[in-house]
């Protein structure tokens, strides 16, 4: 299904790029990230061209819950001990400057998108103590926070920390607005990069900067992205005939659930996993009952679901993409906080372009990890696996399949591979090798959405195949 944002607002449709062409920067992905990041650098004077796979807003972004928020679960304690405090200032004052910047640009071009300035609390149903420790390091990164035990919502909690000063909105209302004066091509797959040279089926870019705005880096090496991130998909239903709330929530467990009002509705999210995990029954399933017991008379309107990708430390990757490639920056990594981490990256990788400073780019390096010499290994042999695999015929013999129900998937074994198998509510089967087209992980069948899921680095694809998102570039071998 639709979410909400996409049910409700349409994007001025681009062309396709149709020839060879130069520019001073090209942005690779039109999500939030990609199209904030061509927005500053325009505003700097930067020549700029989007190139976008699928069309504007069509990834994550769309189906978000939109919280611009500086408050990304209880992270200020944390990063107090494992960074240090100069390092988890340089992360408060970017989120709360990327907060302003919003503010700004719907000022600026007087944005109608239902842009609404909200406290943003995360509560906690067992503990006071974390949340007491939470608050006192938010204060000490200067953060406008408070604790309190009084809340909104209909069912008594602990404890809760409270952020002043923070906003929700429709963000393809604003992305509408604000990508209008970019140059953008849509349905142009980047396939490669090779130097300063963006390789796409329908013509090649040359250009003096790239920005990776992909969600999932698509390039593997270097910067060995899939060895430092995986994704967790969630799942979002809104709901009508409940009462709304005055802030926007989150319970600090990873078992609990997010809520925020959009008009009449409350928008309720939760019940995430590992994209790819198996799971015994479906998460909308659950999430649907979790509603039912805490707004009993509620109805629900839309439901969606997205996956965002988490790296090891859980701060976002922004910045070069390699030590090796002085003018190729990436933005990724945002650990579901992407409406501030987008307009971060915007303002950190624009200044990198424009050689202006900038005072909170160290704590979102990606160098500030080392990744060893193995990891080019690892990467050779997982090409090579999937090359071989994607060259042999899949042809299945019914017989192997009549155990397999209508409206299921199930994987099945055929001369010593993986087979998956989709029979849709008329018995028509449709095969595909489970082998990730990525670097040869083994896909899960998604019940929820009809999908094979990859469990590594979170590409999915639908049943007949066709690639849904990334890292993956290209679709599942199909059978007959
Ligand atoms: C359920 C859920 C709720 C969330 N709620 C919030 C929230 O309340 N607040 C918040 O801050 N964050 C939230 N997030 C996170 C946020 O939605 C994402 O981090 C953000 O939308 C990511 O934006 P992006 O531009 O990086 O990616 P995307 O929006 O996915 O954009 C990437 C684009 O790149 C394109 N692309 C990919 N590969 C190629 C290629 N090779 N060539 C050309 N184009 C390519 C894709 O088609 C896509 O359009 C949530 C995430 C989830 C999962
Ligand atoms: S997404 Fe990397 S192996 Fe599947």
């Amino acid at each position: 299904m639709n979410s909400v944002w996409s049910a409700e607002c349409q994007i001025e449709k681009r062309i396709k790029l149709s020839r060879d062409i130069e520019t001073d920067t090209v942005v690779i992905g039109a999500g939030m990230a990609g199209i904030l990041t061509a927005f500053l650098l325009q505003e700097k004077g930067i020549k700029v061209v989007v190139v976008e796979g699928n069309e504007v807003a069509s990834g994550m972004t769309k189906n978000t819950t939109a919280k611009i928020t500086a408050q990304h679960n209880l992270i200020y304690s944390r990063l107090i001990k494992e960074i240090g405090l100069e390092k988890a200032k340089q992360y408060a004052r970017a989120n709360v400057a990327a907060i302003k910047r919003y503010k700004d640009i719907i000022d600026e071009l007087n944005i109608d998108c239902h842009y609404e300035e909200m406290p943003a609390y995360v509560y906690s149903l067992r503990d006071k103590i974390s949340i007491l420790d939470e608050t006192n390091a938010a204060i000490s990164v200067g953060i406008d926070a408070e604790y309190t035990e009084t809340v909104s919502l209909p069912f008594k909690v602990k404890a809760a920390v409270k952020f002043n000063n923070q906003a929700q909105f429709n963000p393809l209302e604003f992305i509408s607005v604000v990508s209008k004066r970019l140059d953008i091509y849509e349905h142009t797959m980047v396939r490669e990069v090779k130097d300063n040279v963006v390789i796409t089926d329908n013509g090649n870019i040359t250009a003096r900067n790239i920005v990776v705005a992909t969600h999932y880096p698509f390039i593997n090496v270097p910067g060995y992205y899939f060895l430092r991130m995986y994704q967790k998909r969630s799942y979002v239903l809104a709901l009508e005939n409940v009462p709304l709330l005055d802030g926007m929530y989150k319970d600090e467990s990873e078992k609990g659930y997010s809520f925020r009002n959009y008009k009449d509705y409350v928008i309720f999210g939760g019940e995430g996993h590992k994209t790819g995990e198996k799971r015994l029954e479906s998460s909308y399933e659950k999430l649907r009952k979790a509603a039912k017991e805490i707004y009993p008379d509620s109805k629900e309107v839309y439901n969606w679901s997205a996956q965002d990708c988490t790296g090891l430390d859980e701060i976002p990757y922004i910045g070069r993409y390699s030590a090796k490639t002085p003018h190729m920056y990436v933005a990724t990594g945002f650990n579901k906080w992407g409406m501030t981490s987008s307009m971060v990256s915007a303002m950190i990788i624009s200044d990198m372009i424009t050689e202006k400073e900038n005072e909170n780019a160290d704590v979102f390096s990606p160098q500030r990890f080392n990744v060893t010499a193995s990891a080019k290994n690892l990467y050779e042999q997982g090409k090579e696996t999937v090359t071989s695999l994607m060259l042999k015929k899949l042809v299945i013999p019914s017989s192997d399949i009549e155990h397999v129900a209508n409206n299921t998937g199930a994987i099945i074994e055929y001369e010593g591979h993986k087979v998956g198998v989709y029979k849709d509510g008329t018995g028509k089967a449709y095969f595909v090798s489970t082998t990730c087209t990525h670097l040869g992980c083994q896909l899960e069948w998604n019940p929820d959405e009809l999908s094979w899921d990859c469990p590594c680095h979170g590409s999915r694809f639908d049943y007949e195949g066709n690639l849904i998102n990334n890292p993956a570039l290209v679709d599942l071998k199909k059978g007959e």
